[in-house]
């Protein structure tokens, strides 16, 4: 694996991942899907200080370079390119908008955050012009956003989801699990359950109503949302819509976890019976 600062040493037309590092198992999914796919894979690293909303969050973010090095290069990475804050944020740069849809569920929470993921992202894809994008399901408005972004302005570069890697008891990866202790490792269960349950429900309002009440049943777990939204567009949905999803965020101990889960598609559009 070659090491570089620039994406200037980079050719264009490569599988791209970008990341802010502290990688783990979730990554190395992401790596070997590209790696799979081309043999010109680059990951960034890049703690991107615009997606942070204050300068406290943006110094406790974890950065563990010698062990992303080393997991980087094992999965499959061919370039690691390693930006300086110059390269991506020049004195001109436009920051963008991730519009009304950055707004709500995590950009309500984090105000101005999706704002500073399309930027950055929109910077990487400008510096590096890759063939493909590889984003993970988990961070499901995310990977709507930067769909977006990418129908809008980047048509040549082709994005892919990755899906969610989970532990044997079907909590996501994170990098923010390591924050949990044993306890609250345990209550963290609760979500994955939680979207379960609102699987086996086919009517909108039942499968919500099933997310609260399991969530209500873990008391170190303070729910934030448990939403049923339309896919296509990120509005809630309604029993007719076909491509629904389940997403869930909450609170433990201060630790915010998010994850979601694709609903069994809806049979009143298809006809199918
Ligand atoms: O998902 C992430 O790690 C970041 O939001 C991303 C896409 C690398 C942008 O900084």
């Amino acid at each position: 694996m070659k090491i570089v600062t620039s994406a200037a040493e980079l050719a264009d037309g490569c599988t791209f991942i970008p990341t802010m590092g502290a990688l783990h198992a979730g990554h190395a999914s992401l790596f070997q899907m590209a790696k799979a796919k081309s043999d010109f894979v680059v990951a960034s690293i890049f703690v991107n200080p615009l997606q942070f909303e204050n300068n406290n969050d943006l110094e406790l973010y974890p950065r563990t370079p010698d062990r992303d090095i080393e997991l980087a290069s094992s999965a499959g990475v061919t370039h690691l390119w390693l930006p300086q804050e110059s390269e991506i944020y020049p004195a001109n740069f436009l920051k963008k908008s991730a519009g009304s849809i950055g707004e709500i569920f995590e950009g309500a929470n984090r105000i101005g955050h999706f704002d500073g993921v399309v930027t950055v992202v929109s910077r990487l894809f400008d510096l590096l012009r890759p063939a493909h994008a590889i984003f993970g399901e988990k961070d499901f408005q995310q990977l709507f956003l930067i769909k977006t972004l990418a129908r809008e302005g980047y048509k040549d570069i082709e994005i892919l989801a990755a899906p969610t890697m989970r532990e044997s008891d079907g909590l996501a990866l994170s990098s923010r699990n390591i924050r949990l202790n044993e306890s609250e490792r345990k209550a963290a269960t609760v979500i994955y359950r939680a979207l379960l349950a609102a699987r086996n429900n086919s009517k909108i309002e039942a499968a919500r109503a099933a997310m609260q009440e399991i969530c209500s049943m873990e008391p170190l777990f303070k729910l934030d949302y448990a939403e049923i939204i339309d896919e296509d567009n990120f509005a809630t949905a309604t029993d007719s819509t076909p491509n629904q999803r389940a997403i869930i965020a909450g609170w433990l101990n201060g630790v915010r976890l998010i994850d979601n889960m694709q609903m069994k598609p809806s049979t009143v559009n298809t006809g199918a019976r």
